[in-house]
């Protein structure tokens, strides 16, 4: 069984971890869930998800400001982290190496012990020094990508646009979401 971190830190865009989640859910992957309180305060700003939706989804539920969790440490094998959304500003603590809060020192932990890494961006537009931030998160081994579906799959609702995100993300985990007609593979 894989076992997965998930971090969700304050971008908007907190549907697109609950579709995330949902996926892993059905696919039996282990989670570890990590809400930020800013992922909370948007939550409540954004009102379309509720921090029980996630949690009942995720196999373990950590508190953002517990380092002495069990993912905060190397020692604790896992196949990798993302963090989705992944505000500017935890971005800017996983490229210089900054682990204050859970998801940073788990993102950190999964950069150090060469795991996979995944950052699902959200900021519009995006200043210069976010910029520097996500070619040093590049280097230093996470894969950064946006929250920015694509609509070659014809999308026909807001689930099919999110499900685009989460369809992308998990291939970056060897994991197939489903659900979804790829480019090139007919249907
Ligand atoms: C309603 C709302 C929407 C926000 N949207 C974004 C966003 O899309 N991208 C972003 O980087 N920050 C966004 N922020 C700001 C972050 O939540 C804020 O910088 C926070 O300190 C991030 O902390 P965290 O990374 O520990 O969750 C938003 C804040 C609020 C209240």
């Amino acid at each position: 069984m894989k076992r997965l971190v998930i971090g969700v830190s304050g971008g908007s865009g907190i549907p697109y971890a609950l579709d995330i989640l949902r996926s892993l859910h059905g696919l039996d992957v282990e989670t570890h869930l990590v809400v930020t309180s800013g992922a909370k305060r948007v939550m409540t700003a954004e009102g379309g998800v509720r921090l029980d939706e996630l949690t009942t989804l995720a196999s373990v539920i950590h508190e953002d400001r517990d380092l002495g969790a069990s993912i905060a440490s190397g020692s604790f094998r896992t196949d990798g982290m993302l963090i989705v959304p992944c505000s500017a500003g935890t971005l800017a603590k996983v490229a210089h190496g900054m682990a204050d809060n859970l998801v940073s020192r788990a993102a950190h932990v999964t950069l150090k012990e060469r795991r996979r890494l995944v950052l699902v961006l959200r900021e519009d537009p995006v200043p210069r020094p976010m910029l520097v931030n996500m070619l040093a998160a590049h280097d230093a081994g996470a894969t950064v990508m946006s929250a920015s579906p694509g609509f070659y799959h014809a999308p026909r609702s807001v689930d099919e646009l999110l499900h685009f995100v989460t369809v992308r993300v998990l291939d970056q985990f060897g994991l197939e979401a489903g659900g979804f007609r790829r480019w090139g593979e007919g249907g």
